[in-house]
């Protein structure tokens, strides 16, 4: 735990000084994401909700997005971070935008801000068959020939 944590402390602050920006008056459940792409570019994301509850963007989509319109299209390492006890996964829409710009060895840091505990996963242990572009190469075969 000591080597994944120091590995990660530079996120880990980033992470801490924005949490406090997610908008989250519904859940009260804040959220702040941190990327690394493979240019060693860092970007922020927290969640965002919506009156609408439905409209709600994840801290991880957030990142992401930031990230690619920043113009990057590799992401090395994402770290969500929460103040719960305990560290949460991303959830599965965030894990399969995650995929459009990952590997299955990117690595995926869960920290609670609060207790300090860090889980670490690679994408492929948190989503092991994913749907991908590769997917799209495939073309569709007609049962009539
Ligand atoms: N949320 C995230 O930002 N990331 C996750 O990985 C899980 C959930 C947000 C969405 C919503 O604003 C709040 O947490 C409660 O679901």
């Amino acid at each position: 735990m000591e080597g994944i944590t120091s590995h990660v402390e530079g996120l880990l602050r980033i992470a801490r000084n924005v949490i406090g920006n997610s908008y989250s008056p519904y859940s009260r459940f804040k959220v702040a994401s941190v990327v690394r792409t493979s240019d060693g570019r860092v970007f922020h994301g927290v969640n965002v909700e919506n009156a609408s509850y439905g409209l709600t963007v994840c801290a991880e989509r957030v990142a992401i997005f930031t990230a690619v319109a920043n113009g990057a299209r590799s992401v090395e390492e994402i770290l969500v971070a929460t103040e719960t006890e305990e560290p949460v996964p991303p959830c599965g829409a965030c894990l399969q935008v995650l995929s459009e710009f990952a590997s299955s060895e990117t690595r995926i840091y869960m920290a609670s801000l609060s207790s300090g505990k860090v889980v670490v996963k690679k994408l492929s242990e948190l989503m092991p068959y994913r749907f991908t572009k590769k997917e799209l190469e495939q073309k569709a075969k007609s049962r009539n020939g």
